[in-house]
């Protein structure tokens, strides 16, 4: 079909869809280059139409009816970013029964409703994009959809927050508080309206299910993953962690073992040689490893308003060549199996362990014993500083099942001679 025009709406005039509205604007001729038709915002929705938005040239593009994107005929494209997710799923799913395409940056309703979405767009034959939902502006969805495919992907591994990684880089480059840090990390935009979801991990857990899901085609339930975020971490550990030769970041892990998918969102010690360690600030990466292609890394910025404006508007672009009956339109999705699932306390890990103990004879002998009890070898431990007989001690365990390990930590915490452990951090090498 050949189509001059491809109408779009706008849901949401927000971080994300003005970054799309300034790209769409100031890219539009190169864009009507590249597709060989024009791209035209018909109309935008947003939630207060008395906000004044110097972006918007034609004030008459804003409603603040959802109907009057969702029920215009002439719009064949609409692109959620709105964000939330029950408004949001009900707006996707009628935009789809309407016959229109969607492009969607929404994490937390793709992890949590993307398979039933995509069944809709399926029977319609129509599609959803949502290259934004992971990584902002990095391209990670039709890299495993596509120019991946062909791999079995054995471990996914990335830096997908770029709040968390925003904090731990000034706290570890710039001895910077947590609460300044994230006040920054708002600032700047990269932040969710409710940071908690930054800083608890579920942000980066909810990319982790989207992105585990296309690289071992498998439908993953958020309770399969487990989620630990950075609210814990010490400016302490990030040092003791530097003197070991390790960063700390929070990292969200995919693999495939023989009896099934382990995946997991927590802080984690890498040795600072390892790539993901150079990845700074804001920035995102997602290191993986596929059977024939070795190891890949991806990296760029992964929020802020034309970081993932770029990833809307590529998939804005691909809807309408998908339109323009340019390109096929499969949904590989909608054929995933479930695989098993290891619970966290049968998979291994090292451990980074921060505690304080009195500063007498034999209690790193004691020590030594509630470790070995419970079959957990001990890599590295040290003392690190003595104050009125309470001694700091960090220590790292070899490779151990969680379930030892947490057996451990049982046997210390009813020792008279432990005065409280204050820290427990996995270490991937
Ligand atoms: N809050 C997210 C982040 C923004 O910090 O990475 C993009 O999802």
């Amino acid at each position: 079909m050949k189509k001059e025009t491809i109408k779009i709406g706008l849901l949401g005039l927000g971080t994300v869809g003005s970054g799309v509205y300034q790209i769409l604007t100031q890219n539009s001729k190169d864009i009507e280059r590249k597709l060989g038709a024009k791209i035209e915002i018909k109309r935008i929705a947003v939630r207060n139409l008395a906000k004044p938005r110097a972006l918007v040239t034609d004030q008459k593009l804003l409603t603040d009816n959802l109907d009057h994107v969702l029920l215009d005929p002439e719009i064949d494209i609409v692109v959620e970013t709105m964000g939330g997710l029950e408004e949001a799923r009900w707006a996707i799913a009628s935009a789809l029964e309407r016959g229109k395409f969607v492009v969607t940056a929404n994490k937390d309703l793709m992890a949590q409703y993307g398979i039933e979405l995509l069944k809709i767009a399926k029977e319609q034959e129509r599609n959803i994009y949502y290259e934004a939902s992971v990584g902002g502006g990095i391209p990670i969805i039709r890299p495993l959809k596509n120019c991946l495919a062909a791999n079995r992907i054995v471990k996914i591994m990335g830096i997908i927050n770029g709040t968390t990684n925003y904090i731990l880089t000034k706290m570890s480059c710039e001895n910077m508080e947590f609460e300044a840090a994230l006040a920054e990390a708002q600032a700047k935009g990269f932040a969710e309206a409710n940071p908690a979801s930054d800083i608890e991990g579920w942000d980066a857990a909810y990319k982790l299910n989207i992105m585990a899901s296309l690289a071992f085609s498998s439908r993953i339930k958020m309770d399969d993953i487990h989620v630990e975020g950075i609210t814990e971490v010490k400016l302490r550990d990030i040092r003791y962690a530097q003197e070991l030769g390790y960063a700390i970041k929070l990292l969200a892990i995919g693999e495939e073992k023989q009896n099934g998918l382990s995946l997991r969102v927590h802080p984690t010690l890498i040795p600072q040689s390892h790539p993901l360690a150079a990845v700074k600030n804001e920035f995102n990466a997602v290191f993986l490893e596929g059977d024939a292609v070795g190891e890949v890394m991806l990296y760029g910025r992964g929020a802020g308003a034309l970081p993932t404006g770029s990833a809307v508007c590529g998939d804005i672009m691909e809807a309408a060549r998908a339109i323009k009956k340019e390109v096929q339109n499969g949904i590989l999705e909608a054929t995933f199996t479930e695989k098993p699932i290891i619970s966290l306390a049968a998979q291994s890990s090292r451990f980074y362990v921060r505690l304080k103990a009195k500063d007498e004879p034999g209690v790193f002998a004691q020590l030594a014993a509630a470790f070995g009890n419970a079959d957990v070898s001990l890599d590295r431990i040290i003392q690190k500083r003595s104050v009125e007989k309470t001694a700091e001690i960090v220590l790292v365990t070899h490779d151990v099942k969680e379930g030892n390990f947490m057996q451990a930590i049982s046997s210390l915490r009813a020792m008279e001679a432990i005065r409280s452990i204050n820290s427990i951090l996995r270490v991937v090498e």
